[in-house]
Parts: C-alpha cells; sequence; structure tokens
C-alpha cells in the first residue's frame, strides 16, 4: 500500500498541557482549562475546514475524577458552560455531538446539558464532535464484555460466535469508525487508556505544544506527516 492519498476522516485527541500551559503563565490551573475549552472550540472550526468527518476530544478520563474536588468541580462547571454556550454555537454549524464514557457519572447539570445538545444535534451532518467524559478504555471494555456475558447468559449469543466485530458492536464507539490518527499534546508518549481497541491502526502524531496553544498550523502539519505516512495494517 502506498502512502495515504487522502487525510484522515477521524481524528482523536489526547489533549494534555493544560495545567502546565497555565503553570507556565503563572495562572492557576483552572485557567489553563479555561485556555483548553476555547481551544476545543476552535478546533472544530478547524477540523471543519479541513474536511475531517470525526474529531473524537479526550475531556476527562476516568481517572480525572481522583483530581483534587475543586479542580474536577471545575471541569465540570466549564463542561456545563461549554455546552450552554460553545456547543450551541457550534450546533448552528451543523456540528453533530456525540459523548462516550460513563456518562451516569456526570453530575445532573453537566448531563442535562449534554443530553440536550447531543439531541439538539442528532440530525446535524457535518462534523461528528466526539466527547469523552469519564471515560476510561478499560472500563469500555469491562462494560463491553458484560453486556456479552449477559447474552450469553439469556442464550442470544454463543461464545464461539463473538469476532473482532461483535466485540466493537458493544463498545461505546459501536456507530463510529476507528480514528485515523491520534494526536496528543505537550510532548507525552503514552495512550493514558484512550481508545485502546480502536487506536489499534492508527498513525500517532506527538506535539511538544501544550494544548491551548495547539492550533490550525498544527493540525495542518499532523495530517500532512499523516499523508506521508505508509499504513500497512500489518501486511507488507
Ligand atoms: C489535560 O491537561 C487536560 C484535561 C485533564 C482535561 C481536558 C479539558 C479541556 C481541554 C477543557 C474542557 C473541555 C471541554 C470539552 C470544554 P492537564 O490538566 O493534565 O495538564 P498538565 O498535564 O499540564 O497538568
Amino acid at each position: 500500500m502506498n502512502e495515504n492519498q487522502s487525510g484522515p476522516k477521524h481524528i482523536a485527541v489526547i489533549m494534555d498541557g493544560n495545567g502546565r500551559w497555565a503553570n507556565a503563565r503563572g495562572l492557576p490551573r483552572k485557567a489553563g482549562h479555561r485556555a483548553g475549552a476555547e481551544a476545543v472550540r476552535e478546533a472544530v472550526e478547524i477540523c471543519q475546514d479541513l474536511n475531517i468527518d470525526y474529531l473524537t476530544l479526550y475531556a476527562f478520563s476516568s481517572e480525572n475524577w481522583d483530581r483534587p474536588e475543586d479542580e474536577v468541580k471545575a471541569l465540570m462547571k466549564l463542561l456545563e458552560r461549554f455546552l450552554k454556550t460553545k456547543a450551541r454555537e457550534i450546533a448552528k454549524k451543523n456540528v453533530r455531538l456525540r459523548a462516550i464514557g460513563r456518562l451516569h457519572l456526570l453530575p445532573d447539570h453537566v448531563r442535562v446539558e449534554l443530553d440536550r445538545v447531543i439531541e439538539d444535534t442528532q440530525h446535524n451532518n457535518g462534523l461528528t464532535l466526539v466527547l469523552a467524559l469519564s471515560y476510561g478504555s478499560r472500563e469500555e471494555i469491562v462494560d463491553a464484555t458484560k453486556s456479552l456475558a449477559q447474552k450469553i447468559t439469556r442464550q442470544e449469543i454463543t461464545p464461539d460466535e463473538i469476532t473482532n466485530e461483535t466485540i466493537a458492536e458493544h463498545l461505546y464507539t459501536s456507530d463510529l469508525p476507528d480514528p485515523d490518527l491520534l494526536i496528543r499534546t505537550s510532548g507525552e508518549l503514552r495512550l493514558s487508556n484512550f481508545l485502546l481497541w480502536q487506536l489499534s491502526y492508527a498513525e500517532i502524531f506527538i506535539s511538544q505544544k501544550n494544548w491551548p496553544d495547539f492550533r490550525k498550523a498544527d493540525f495542518e502539519e499532523a495530517i500532512q506527516e499523516f499523508t506521508r505516512r505508509n499504513r500497512r495494517f500489518g501486511r507488507v
């Protein structure tokens, strides 16, 4: 297979470095998250301009619940505000919002807004923005395994009938294509429990920039790098 002729259709992003961005400016971590939320709004516009079909953002991980209570509260408040204001704005631009994760763990004030925006945008057919919230890939695999085990108990399927496709169909992402490109900001070289199954064949782009500084030129650079890569999917 030759170089990727076309660009990625689905980009996933680990938005790291909000805290470091704030630290470098002598600001509280909350200010970094606020700048991160603004970068999210910009990223949506950029990906629309660049003809990306799906953008999945790691906005709050299962592990993030263990951060100090006031930081968790600030992130939830920020998410609520984002959904009330910026998400409405992007909804008008034909963006469809989706969310993946253990969403029932989110506080009610976030759940209400999230459900509302998802419902309001369900018929949009532009960019699909997927927010990973209270998301952990191992937790997702546990949830999928439980639901498969229940189907086996009810004799709806047999263990022998389980294939890669069956597992994929039981993940939160069952109706989404796998990401082609993973971007991680702030230079860390980890997957951090993000889409472990779905990223099996994704190309990985690491940026040294903190998330609030990751702009259009950086998305373009990541996409250009992607198109130069030779994706073999395990073949020669
Ligand atoms: C990582 O930075 C970022 C997060 C834990 C949360 C990501 C949240 C946002 C970008 C803002 C809110 C999102 C939406 C969709 C409104 P960090 O705090 O781990 O940074 P550090 O590693 O430098 O400390």
